[in-house]
């Protein structure tokens, strides 16, 4: 099965390909290295023993896509590419339109224009804005808070539009909650460039010695410490899911949505805890005011995937932490630069 796998190159997207290349499927990677590094696939490589097909191109450039497709007999589309950081999409929001939007209709077009119908797209919970309730469920309403959330809601709603008139398409959104962990093997991992905008590369990076301490955004939340809770979920796990996504519903003709999250909540102070103990090393930590627009707290609940992809998330908050710790020392500046 030859899968097209945009954004291939990234922290979710390589750990994915690693986890159908163990299920004998085929990743042709296509990415334009534009926040990876290209020696993510010598890990790739190293990790499943097989070097995946890799095609530099941009997902805005249909003739870059025209290529792949005619040159492969790809099945199904898998569509992580895009840039992903709510703070920056701030003050560039058409980078974000560009590459995000504009990007995902590029390349739905070029997938009519070659026949394959089957395509698992990387949404995130930020489409349920600020949710009156937890544990959200894919029924609840969503909206935007930031050109980020918004670029992937607009893609959302395309997607439901294109597949209503398209009804012989398979597409699945899948809302993703928070990312987190490596591959137990400590090769590959979340690499992010300059200062982390997420808790855990940031926590890592505290206790590695990269940064002298974390700032605890908000501690008047009303939570089981004050501070934020999310649903964090290893990225072997929402890998696995994307899998479960093809093999149950990637063939079956519809519009498929499912949250990946464990259905568990954890704060930033116990994030912190969890931390030091995996890693042995002190996070010194100040609290300090809100960040804009963050919620006080998010979980899913993951039952429509359970029974309908057969998955659900079974790695632990340890197997989180230790894995994370496993890669940011044993690569402490991330990828090499080849
Ligand atoms: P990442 O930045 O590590 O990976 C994205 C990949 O896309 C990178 O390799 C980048 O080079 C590539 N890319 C960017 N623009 C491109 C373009 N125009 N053409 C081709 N390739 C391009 O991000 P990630 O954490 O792996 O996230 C993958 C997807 O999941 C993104 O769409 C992101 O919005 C979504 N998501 C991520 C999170 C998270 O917290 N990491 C949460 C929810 C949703
Ligand atoms: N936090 C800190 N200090 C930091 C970074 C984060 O205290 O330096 C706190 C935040 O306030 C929040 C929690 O840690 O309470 C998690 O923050 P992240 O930035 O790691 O994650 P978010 O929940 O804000 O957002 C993430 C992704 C978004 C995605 C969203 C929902 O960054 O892309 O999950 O899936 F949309």
């Amino acid at each position: 099965m030859l899968v097209l796998v945009t954004g291939g190159m990234g922290y979710i997207g390589s750990h994915t390909c690693i986890q159908m290349i163990e299920a004998g499927m085929t990743p042709i990677i296509f990415d334009n290295l534009y926040n990876s590094k290209s020696s993510v696939l010598d890990r790739i490589e190293e990790v499943s023993g097989q070097r995946p097909i890799f095609v530099e191109g941009d997902v805005r450039n249909k003739a870059d896509l025209d290529k792949v497709f005619s040159q492969y007999d790809i099945e199904s589309v898998i569509h992580f590419a895009g840039l992903k950081a709510v703070g920056e999409s701030v003050a560039m929001p058409l980078e974000y339109y560009d590459t995000n939007v504009n990007g995902s209709y590029v390349l739905t077009a070029a997938m009519r224009d070659a026949g394959v119908k089957s395509l698992v797209f990387s949404s995130s919970a930020t489409v349920y804005g600020d949710p009156a309730s937890v544990p959200i469920l894919e029924s609840f309403p969503t909206s935007a808070t930031n050109p980020y959330g918004r670029s992937k809601l607009i893609i959302e709603e395309c997607l439901t539009d294109f597949q209503k008139v398209n009804p012989d398409w398979s597409i699945t959104l899948l809302r993703y909650f928070n990312p987190v962990g490596s591959h137990p093997s400590g090769r590959l991992g979340e690499d992010p460039q300059g200062i982390p905008n997420n808790l855990m590369p940031f926590v890592s990076q505290v206790a590695v010695g990269r940064r002298e301490f974390l700032s605890v955004f908000g501690s008047d939340y009303p939570t089981v410490d004050g501070t934020g809770v999310r649903d964090y979920i290893h990225v072997m796990d929402l890998s696995d899911g994307h899998l479960a996504a093809l093999n149950h519903v990637g063939k079956k003709a519809g519009l498929h949505i499912y949250n990946l999250g464990t259905g568990n909540g954890n704060s930033v102070l116990e994030m912190v805890a969890a931390f030091e103990k995996a890693s042995g090393k002190p996070v010194p930590y100040k609290l300090v005011e809100r960040r804009p627009g963050d919620i006080a707290e998010c979980w899913a609940d993951p039952a429509k995937a359970k029974a309908d992809l057969k998955w659900q998330a079974t790695r632990t908050l340890d197997d989180m932490t230790q894995d994370t710790w496993r890669w940011q020392s044993n690569n402490p500046n991330g990828y090499p630069e080849v």
